[in-house]
């Protein structure tokens, strides 16, 4: 029998649990209009999140086209441009051919290559030459807008990971562009997301930054514990195992609410049971991971400075006032003047958060390990 917990990609359907809130305001902005910028850390449910809410809103609307672009994978403006023409083309139309009329109608300056495989629809791409973009970049990125005019429908364009677009070169200049063009548009709103926060609210809540009030701000919590027991006993029962409030409890306590991990260890426990789950198997199942995943975690430490470690020592302890002169000489962190660097390297690294001001581990399963071996 197939596990009933998922983990590592989007869930969807009956392994998408609650986000009531969150998908209906995002709905709604997606109906209306509004840009939305949503952030969390990774493996939180994003993805999940705005996958749910395209689907929904398009079956409620036929006049949604919306468009769902990763950049994760993308190095530069270019990549950018051709990924972003692509999904705005495929969700113009339904037949390949269409696409290819409409990029050819709609764009003058601009000559794409189209590239189509054996099935087109799953095998379509597209190649642009940097010197038609530099002339024109606003005729991909007013592409959607005279679209949804002339066809009379509304584009939303989701684009994840969007943090990366930090990293292209020119990047400002290239926001810039971006945020000059978009803000006109009326038919046409965007789902900015990603994770990486310190770089993310840079780019949204910096006044000097183009996408500053862009839109729609949320930062994306945890799911509370009463939906992952529900989720986790439910889940048991269905499969023909057996599980207690309890235990269930003990688990998502474990990995401190942590959406991805509450389904791993979930799944590594649901596997050991055999009828029912006791306190034992959870410790088993626990250990399991941390062997896992130790090897990984091994490896990200080798890649830290002894200050750093000194540094996510403290935060294991709860200290208070790290950057005090006693923390500072208690933990061998150097001077106090050092401690902003460190942090500053352990956020880059994304090994802590200052999601709620106080450093915290961004893995929660790191945290236990290295509680363990480096305390
Ligand atoms: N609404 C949800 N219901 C159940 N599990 C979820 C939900 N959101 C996230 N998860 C768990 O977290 C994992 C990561 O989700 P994902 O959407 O990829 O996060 P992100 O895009 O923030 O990195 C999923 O594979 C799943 O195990
Ligand atoms: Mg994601």
């Amino acid at each position: 029998m197939n596990s009933p917990f998922t983990f590592g990609k989007v869930v969807s359907g009956k392994t998408f649990i609650n986000r009531e809130k969150e998908l209906s305001k995002l709905k709604l902005n997606f109906q209306s209009g509004i840009n939305t910028m949503l952030i969390s850390p990774r493996r939180w449910g994003k993805s999940s999140l705005v996958k749910k809410a395209t689907e929904e809103s398009k079956s409620e609307n036929s006049n949604l086209r919306v468009c769902f672009i990763d950049i994760f994978k993308i190095n530069s403006e270019l990549e950018f441009y051709e990924i972003l023409l692509k999904e705005i083309l495929k969700n113009s139309a339904l037949k390949w051919e269409d696409w290819i009329k409409t990029g050819k109608n709609f764009l003058k300056n601009i000559v794409p290559d189209f590239i189509i495989g054996i099935d087109p629809q799953n095998d379509f791409s597209i190649k642009l030459r940097w010197s038609d973009i530099e002339k024109a970049p606003d005729e991909i990125l007013n592409l959607p807008e005279k679209i949804a005019l002339k066809k009379n429908v509304q584009f939303v364009i989701c684009i994840d990971e969007f943090q990366k677009i930090a990293k292209f070169k020119e990047s400002l200049n290239f926001q810039q562009k971006l945020r000059s063009v978009w803000q006109y548009q009326n038919r046409t709103s965007y789902c900015l997301f990603g994770s990486k926060r310190h770089i993310i609210t840079d780019l949204f809540q910096n006044q000097s930054m183009p996408f500053y009030r862009f839109g729609d701000m949320m930062f994306l919590q945890k799911i509370s514990k009463e939906h992952w027991i529900k989720h986790i006993v439910n889940a048991f029962a269905e499969t023909g195992k057996k599980i207690s409030n309890e235990s269930a409890i003990n688990i998502i306590e474990k990995v401190q609410n942590h959406p991805y991990y509450v389904q791993q260890l979930a799944h590594q426990v649901w596997i050991n049971t055999s009828k029912t789950v006791n306190k034992s198997i959870i410790e088993t199942s626990t250990d399991e991971l941390l062997l896992y995943n130790g090897i990984m975690y091994a490896n990200e430490v080798e890649k830290l400075s002894l200050l750093q470690i000194n540094y996510l020592r403290a935060i294991i302890d709860k200290e208070e006032k790290i950057s005090s002169k006693q923390s500072v000489k208690k933990y061998n962190l150097g001077t106090p003047g050092n401690v902003p660097t460190i942090k500053k390297a352990l956020e880059n690294k994304e090994i802590i958060d200052f999601f709620e001001k106080e450093p915290s581990f961004i893995d929660p399963l790191f945290q236990y390990w290295f509680a363990k071996n480096y305390k």
